[in-house]
């Protein structure tokens, strides 16, 4: 008896699910094959907070293709908070009239004819962070509006979301996303709090794992409620998390706070830790105005490639002696990337003996066992090649900087590379 009720029971679901058409089955899942490498772009938020306009988004999409910045990869272009005017009387989202007079589809065209990708951001609860309209209850027509103005990315923060939950709000707007049609990257910002790279990588392209970056090498920001963190504190925030990032799935350590003020050695610190962690590179300064060194650490080819590699495995600290850690990541084509670290704030010695410490990632698998193949050894940031792995390599790292090394192994010379 139960049986055939049950049959009977699944008959009239097909036939009902057949006969309207099936419009009631939602994709909750993200669009699939966007962000195959670390997304490379540009955010607002960091310099510039609520101070956005429409001014500074076009200059800003001009300045990354004058800058060299678009040739280096860097691709989209992301609205953050506050940009948001109000609600028409049938519930679509309009930009605020003030800030962008010519309206987000103009804006999107614009960026896009820089070859450009643009992207906006918005809240799962019922404000922004910044008090702006939020998603909830719209998220279906948030999602349509974004697709009918050529939205590509799209943040999604988590104040205001009393009540929620995180991992069925996210499925929402994935599949609002999905029902509007437009392919879009999902950047997951809800802090970690949920542990998002447990549901995050069937849902979005990245996901937070903390709160906010403070523009400090070593760090944290107490503002009562909340804390912010340097670079240090969230680069130790990322343990135990590399299993959880791949192609189309990445660890998001936050937008990068490179070009807004530490010292130039801090600044390249910084960048190659996000290299090594397969972070997207969300550069956060103003484009506009940059010093040459800010620029060359935001485009040095070889350490972006080292982020792009197209295998995705995430970078892992191998030691730490005297304040100095030695970060590893897996490459490509029998290569290497290899990082000293210096935490400490006095110069420090490194010596690593290639030849007898053979290394295998637990996670890929890869083996660096110098034992067996000779490697060469480049130097990232100086762009020079520095010998090979026959010889015990000796460095001193300046406080809070990097020595970034890539070894190039047997596979790579029959590459030709
Ligand atoms: C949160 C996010 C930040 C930024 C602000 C905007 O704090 O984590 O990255 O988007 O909101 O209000």
């Amino acid at each position: 008896m139960k049986k055939l009720l049950l049959s009977l029971a699944a008959l009239a679901l097909s036939s009902s699910a057949l006969g309207q058409g099936n419009n009631y089955a939602q994709n909750y899942t993200k669009y699939e094959n966007l962000a195959m490498t670390p997304p490379m772009g540009w955010n607002s938020w960091n310099k510039f907070a609520c101070n956005v306009d429409e001014k500074l988004i076009r200059e800003t999409a001009d300045a990354m293709v004058s800058s060299g910045m678009k040739a280096a990869g860097y691709e989209y272009i992301n609205i953050d908070d506050c940009w948001h005017g109000d609600r028409d009387s049938l519930g679509f989202i309009h930009p605020d009239p003030k800030r962008f007079p010519s309206g987000m589809k103009a804006l999107a065209d614009y960026v896009h004819s820089k070859g450009l990708k643009l992207g906006i951001y918005s809240d799962a609860g019922s404000q922004t962070c910044g008090g702006r309209p939020g998603s909830r209850g719209y998220e279906f027509q948030d999602a349509q509006q974004y697709a009918k103005w050529g939205i590509d990315y799209l943040k999604y923060d988590w104040c205001n979301t009393e009540g929620l939950k995180a991992e069925g709000a996210y499925k929402t707007i994935a599949a609002a996303l999905r029902k509007a049609g437009r392919p879009v990257v999902l950047s997951i910002c809800e802090w970690g709090t949920d542990k998002p790279w447990e549901w995050g990588p069937a849902v979005g392209h990245l996901w937070r794992t903390t709160g906010d970056i403070y523009n400090c090498f070593d760090c944290v920001k107490d503002h009562g409620t909340w804390k912010s963190w340097g670079v240090m504190q969230i680069l130790d925030m990322q343990e135990g998390l590399r299993q959880y990032a791949g192609p189309g799935r990445w660890n998001d350590p936050d937008m990068m706070e490179v070009g807004n003020g530490m010292p130039v050695h801090e600044e390249r610190a910084h960048f190659t830790m996000w290299t090594m962690l397969a972070a997207p590179l969300i550069a956060g300064n103003d484009l506009r105005n940059m010093t040459k060194e800010t620029l060359a650490i935001l485009t040095n080819p070889e350490a972006i490639a080292v982020n792009q590699d197209k295998l995705g495995i995430q970078g892992f600290k191998y030691s730490t002696k005297d304040s100095v850690e030695t970060w590893l990541k897996p490459l490509d084509n029998d290569k290497w990337a290899v990082v000293f670290l210096n935490r400490s704030k006095a110069p420090q010695k490194v010596s690593f003996d290639w030849k007898n410490t053979p290394i295998v990632d637990d996670l890929s698998k890869k083996e660096l066992n110098a034992g067996k193949t000779t490697y060469k050894i480049r130097n990232v940031w100086t762009r020079k090649e520095q010998g090979n792995t026959k010889k015990t390599f000796t460095a001193t790292v300046p406080s809070h900087d990097v020595v970034m090394l890539v070894l190039s192994g047997d596979k790579a010379k029959v590459a030709g590379k």
